[in-house]
């Protein structure tokens, strides 16, 4: 057995030296790294507000941990950009240094304002610290792990499909939370069943805590999913074999064809499920275009599909049409609340009137209801792989 993970690690070794290392970074892993660089010279490391600064200039700088709870990320973009900052806190701290410090808002892009919510969100809500770097920790990931682990940590690494191996899923909270630091430590260090090499002799103790405070920043992607109340709009398939055909189906509502959904397009329905149900994420409702292929995803994802006009697909509608069904779905958005989450399946042009950016492909869009017709974007993550 010893001998197996031995030689597993050094096969691993040789193969990631052609391996790919582009990844996608996880949000909260982003909004350290500004956060180390901009926050916590006052707020600390821990976010705990007694960063060397703030002991300097005599301030008391929030702590973190415990004051972002209660505050929405909307609240939150707007006393990082400074848009109100003694009107949300009802303090000055931030107003009396934002003279003498830059304003946020000229810094920091939207997407880095959101990276840092993400990263604040982490510090108020994990059971565990980050002991180690994890800037340090996505390196040594994408260098030695994610050959198996796969760039994103998602278990679907190069290696697992070619030997057919299932190693853990470092992005479902599930299988992450309940393992203290530590346990995930010693399993780094000594291996795990039968594929999991032991990494005692090739890394150091400052490497194997920056891949455990990494691991846990990975958490995030799916861990607001699990509370349910969220709004996730998919893309509806279109069909990979025929471009024709795809075009006749998206004008076709009665679903009489018989090439509905090809066969990749019914394996990749099937994982979308399979991927929600295993990170327990709850679904309430699921709500498609009237399209054939939008329908059939949604019945086989998630055994239910509720056909809803205003989803049909924009593209061929009269602008007003489309205006129209715009407002529609965001009231939907806007006004949905629910012990689970409410998925909508729906078409590209749709999706673009919800969104500043497009989505991309094998990703879908989460957004926070916020009553009415509005709702916050909260973030696009991977769907598959
Ligand atoms: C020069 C010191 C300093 C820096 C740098 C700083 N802050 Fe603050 N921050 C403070 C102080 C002081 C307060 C308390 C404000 C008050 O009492 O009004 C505060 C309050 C906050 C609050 C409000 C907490 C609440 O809900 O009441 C947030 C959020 C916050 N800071 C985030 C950040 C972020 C994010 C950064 C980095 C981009 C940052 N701060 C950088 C000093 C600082
Ligand atoms: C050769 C493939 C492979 C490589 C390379 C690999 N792992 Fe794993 N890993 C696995 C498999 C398979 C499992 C599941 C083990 C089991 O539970 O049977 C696993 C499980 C884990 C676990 C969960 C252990 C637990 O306690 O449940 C952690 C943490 C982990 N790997 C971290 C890493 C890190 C960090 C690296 C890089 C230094 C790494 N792995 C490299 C295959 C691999």
């Amino acid at each position: 057995m010893k001998h197996l993970t031995q030689s597993m690690a050094s096969i691993a070794l040789l193969m990631l030296l052609t391996a790919d290392v582009i990844a996608a970074l996880p949000p909260a892993f982003e909004g350290r790294k500004l956060y180390v660089s901009h926050c916590l010279l006052c707020h600390g490391i821990d976010g705990k507000g007694n960063g060397p600064l703030a002991k300097k200039m005599q301030i008391k700088a929030e702590d973190l941990t415990s004051a972002v709870r209660s505050r929405s990320d909307s609240a939150l973009h707007k006393i990082i950009t400074g848009e109100v900052r003694d009107t949300v806190t009802d303090r000055t701290g931030h107003a009396q240094i934002g003279k003498k410090m830059p304003k946020w808002e000229n810094v920091f892009s939207p997407n880095q304002i959101k990276a840092i919510i993400a990263y604040l969100r982490f510090l108020s809500t994990s059971r565990h610290t980050l002991t180690g770097d994890p800037e340090l920790g996505f390196r040594v990931y994408q260098k030695y792990c994610s050959i198996c682990h796969g760039k994103d940590g998602d278990g679907n690494g190069t290696m697992t499909n070619l030997i057919g191996i299932k190693p853990i899923d470092h992005t479902n909270p599930h299988k992450t939370d309940k393992l203290a630091n530590e346990d995930l430590a010693r399993s780094i260090l000594d291996g795990k069943g039968r594929f999991m090499p032991a990494w005692r002799d090739i890394l150091n103790k400052s490497e194997v805590d920056g891949l455990v405070s990494y691991i846990r920043l990975l958490y995030q992607v799916w861990g607001k999913l699990e509370d349910g109340g969220l709004v996730i709009v998919i893309r509806s398939p279109t069909m990979e074999t025929n471009e024709e055909t795809t075009r006749s189906l998206l004008n076709d509502t009665s679903c009489g064809s018989a090439d509905n959904l090809s066969k990749k397009g019914k394996a990749h329905a099937i994982s979308i499920g399979k991927k929600f149900k295993s990170r327990g994420v709850p679904v309430e409702l699921a709500l498609t275009s009237p399209h054939c292929l939008a329908k059939e995803t949604a019945t086989i994802a998630f055994s239910q599909a509720e056909s809803e006009e205003y989803l049909t697909s924009a593209e061929n509608l009269s602008e007003d049409q489309a205006e129209s069904y715009t407002s529609q779905l965001e009231d939907r958005i806007g006004s949905f609340s629910g012990k689970g989450n409410l998925i909508i399946i729906t078409h590209e042009s749709n999706i673009s009137t919800l969104s500043f950016q497009s989505l991309k492909e094998g990703y879908f869009l989460v957004l926070m209801p916020m009553g009415g017709n509005e709702y916050e974007e909260v973030g696009t993550y991977k769907l598959s792989n």
